[in-house]
């Protein structure tokens, strides 16, 4: 069919905080500081922030000069024009964001994201030169009814037929099942592997050899003190990190947990 890889396979581990809507000036500036500080380029693994949009520039001028990546939590399906409070793809790299977190668990559920509004947005963050990180996943119930791999199937192929195949090498899935975002319950990394080799499963069915590039990251109660586990699967890429973002010293232990062994 034509698709491109686009040298897919370089892509490297992926270890990305989403601050969701915490923070002031005054806390980020040591916390940015900090990151900046305490993280060394690597060519295998790269560090993403994704503070609220407010503190975008805040971000870029703390970690411009640092080996840290930044991004948003969301964007416009929209380019631009009169669309109020929307931020456009355009925006968002204009701030210097690498990355965009797309259809996170918390916008499906509050503000009635659909998977058709989530493929729009991803879509629009792609043609606009942003990686689009999709986020996906099962709810308890559907875990519990034997539904999680079938829902999840369902929510990536809304996606793919969306996304223009040229830049699929910006695309990224995160893994996050609602069961265990904010619970402490992280699911386990046997489960995390399980549910991922299904996921690339599917991505290599739709887009031949280029599905095999395309990272695949856990989200759920991610902690310093069970990184490593996710980081020793086979289909686990890297890592959206929630609340444990939030402190320096544990966001940079678990981004080294995804180095290479030294
Ligand atoms: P926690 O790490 O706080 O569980 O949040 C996960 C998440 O939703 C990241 O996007």
């Amino acid at each position: 069919m034509g698709y491109i890889a686009l040298g897919s396979g370089m892509n490297g581990k992926l270890v990305i905080g989403n601050w969701k809507m915490n923070g002031t000036l005054a806390s980020n500036a040591p916390l940015l500081a900090a990151l900046a500080a305490g993280w060394r380029s690597s060519p295998q693994t790269e560090l993403v922030v994704c503070p609220p949009a407010a503190y975008l520039g805040q971000a870029r001028l703390a970690l411009q000069a640092s080996a840290v990546s930044w991004g948003a939590q969301d964007v416009s399906d929209q380019a631009a024009g009169a669309f109020t409070g929307e931020l456009g793809a355009a925006m968002l790299r204009d701030m210097g964001c690498r990355y965009v977190l797309v259809g996170h668990s918390e916008r499906r559920t509050r503000l009635g994201e659909t998977d058709q509004m989530v493929a729009a947005k991803a879509r629009a963050a792609l043609s606009g030169g942003l990686r689009a990180v999709v986020c996906m996943g099962e709810t308890e119930k559907q875990r519990a009814a034997g539904q999680a791999l079938t829902v999840l199937r369902h929510q990536l192929q809304v996606v793919l037929a969306a996304l223009p195949r040229t830049a699929i090498d910006h695309f990224v899935i995160a893994y996050e099942p609602l069961w265990a975002i904010g619970t402490g319950a992280h699911a386990s990394a046997d489960i995390a592997q399980q549910v991922h080799s299904a996921l690339r499963a599917a991505l290599v069915e739709a887009l031949g050899a280029a599905g095999t590039g395309v990272r695949i990251l856990y989200g759920g109660s991610v902690k310093a003190s069970n990184a490593a586990e996710y980081a020793a699967q086979r289909d686990v890429d890297g890592v959206l990190v929630g609340g444990a973002s939030l402190q320096a010293a544990e966001f940079l232990e678990i981004g080294a947990a995804f180095l290479p062994i030294r």
